[in-house]
């Protein structure tokens, strides 16, 4: 659905080493929890699956039939283009936005920063990424993923066939550090690894947005372990997203999506 992309100057190197070095600090904390009821050591995830364990609902939904609910089975796609600003700008606004960003503090948190920022630009690194995200994607879509995923994904015009991973000028990796090594070799728990990343990545789409360059929000389904190895990243390291980056081309079309209303996403108590 992205965009073929037209290449970039060396420059935004150096903007987006920036960008993604220091995006952002601190880690939400979390309510202080009962203690447990039971001695035994009992998951690696106490913070979330307390969480998942809630089955409280008012309003209990029956699951769907399986059948495609479709909004429009073939969605209107509509040229797409953005603000293109000088480098000097590109540069400037990124300093502006990290020194804004760079304000933002959580009141008490964690602070690990549980995340790894690939950057790749070479030509062969990017096809070799291509061919292990299109071999996937293809078993996705033939047999792992169903119909119904196949459905949900057609109006959207995707398929396994990923041109833009060649084509960006640069793909940025980003892994959820699912834990840290301290100096001593042993485990560092890292609370939260994967809000605290998908929070980063959302800053991160709002620098890139920010500087006029374009991205396609993806998660390369079951290649991760694959994209690890090739990047020769560690084990406790696990691929989370991947954002191909570059300027939109003059022929780019998006689908034409709407934003839920408001009232439909606020509700206030
Ligand atoms: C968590 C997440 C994963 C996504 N993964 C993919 C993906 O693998 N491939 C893709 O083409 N789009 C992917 N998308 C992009 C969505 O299709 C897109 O964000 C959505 O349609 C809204 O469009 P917009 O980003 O243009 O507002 C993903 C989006 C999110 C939030």
């Amino acid at each position: 659905m992205i965009i073929a992309l037209s290449s970039l100057t060396p420059i935004f190197v150096a903007i987006i080493c920036v960008l993604i070095g220091i995006i952002v600090k601190g880690n939400r904390t979390s309510n202080k929890k009962e203690p447990r009821k039971t001695s035994k050591k009992v998951d690696s995830h106490p913070w979330v699956d307390d969480d998942l364990k809630d089955n409280t609902d008012l309003h209990p939904v029956e699951e769907d039939d399986g059948e495609w609910q479709g909004l429009d089975d073939d969605i209107a796609h509509i040229p797409f283009s953005t603000e293109r600003y000088s480098k000097e700008d590109m540069v400037k606004r990124s300093r502006d936005f990290y020194e804004l960003l760079n304000k933002r503090r959580s009141v008490s948190g964690a602070h690990t920063e549980p995340w790894t920022f690939v950057v790749v630009q070479d030509a062969e690194i990017k096809h070799k990424i291509r061919e292990i995200i299109e071999e996937e994607e293809e078993i996705n879509y033939k047999k792992r993923m169903g119909d119904r995923w196949v459905n949900d994904l057609k109006r959207l015009r995707t398929n396994w066939i990923k041109e833009y991973l060649d084509t960006a000028p640069y793909l940025l990796l980003i892994f959820k550090q699912v834990y840290g090594i301290l100096p001593d070799g042993k485990k560092k728990t890292h609370y939260y690894n994967e809000i605290s990343v998908s929070i980063a990545c959302g800053i991160l789409l709002t620098a890139l947005q920010n500087v006029g360059l374009v991205t396609v929000t993806s998660t390369p389904l079951n290649c991760g372990p694959r994209l690890r190895v090739l990047l020769g990243r560690p084990a406790n390291e696990k691929l989370l997203m991947l954002l191909p980056v570059g300027y939109p081309s003059k022929d780019a079309t998006v689908p034409d999506l709407t934003r839920k209303p408001l009232d439909d996403i606020m509700v206030v108590v």
